[in-house]
């Protein structure tokens, strides 16, 4: 199969590539564009460590083909910082201790993005919800859903 040209938008800067038909969206920011800040771990859906924002949404990258990027923007983790500080979600998730492998942090701190963008102030069970796609094999999740209400009590008092 004949790879295919594309372009897209990650993290703000316009980027190309060429792509496989069937390469996913984490092969193409992983493999091709080295952001590896996004993982790859069960390859069908089903931990949430592969989730990208695009075009505003969530996303499991490992069900989406790059192709399907064409055209649209990508916001990875390593997008968020800004400026040389941490975002305040991944502030939060340092001090919080919401942190133990790392392995699902990046998709478990995308989607609590894409929950603030929507709720800026959600209740526990709200961020349960927003977070519920996303598997974390080491902490219990109980530091996780401090560090997302810690953040966003800070982000609504910027
Ligand atoms: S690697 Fe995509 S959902 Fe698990
Ligand atoms: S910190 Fe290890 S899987 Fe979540």
């Amino acid at each position: 199969m004949s790879k295919q040209a594309i372009t897209l938008t990650v993290n703000g800067v316009v980027r190309q590539a060429l792509v496989e038909p069937n390469q996913t969206l984490t092969s193409l920011l992983r493999d091709e564009l080295g952001l590896t800040g996004t993982k790859h771990g069960c390859g069908v859906g089903d931990c949430g460590c592969c989730t990208v924002i695009l075009d505003g949404e969530t996303v499991n990258s490992c069900l989406v083909l790059a192709l399907q990027a064409q055209g649209r923007e990508v916001l990875t983790i390593e997008g968020l910082a800004s400026g040389g500080e941490l975002h305040p979600l991944q502030r939060a998730f340092v001090d919080a201790g919401a942190i133990q492998c790392g392995f699902c942090t990046p998709g478990m701190i995308l989607s609590a993005k894409a929950l603030l963008d929507v709720i800026p102030q959600p209740s526990r069970e709200e961020i349960t919800k927003g977070l519920s796609g996303n598997l974390c094999r080491c902490t219990g999740y109980e530091k996780i859903v401090e560090a997302v209400s810690d953040a966003a009590a800070k982000m609504s008092e910027a």
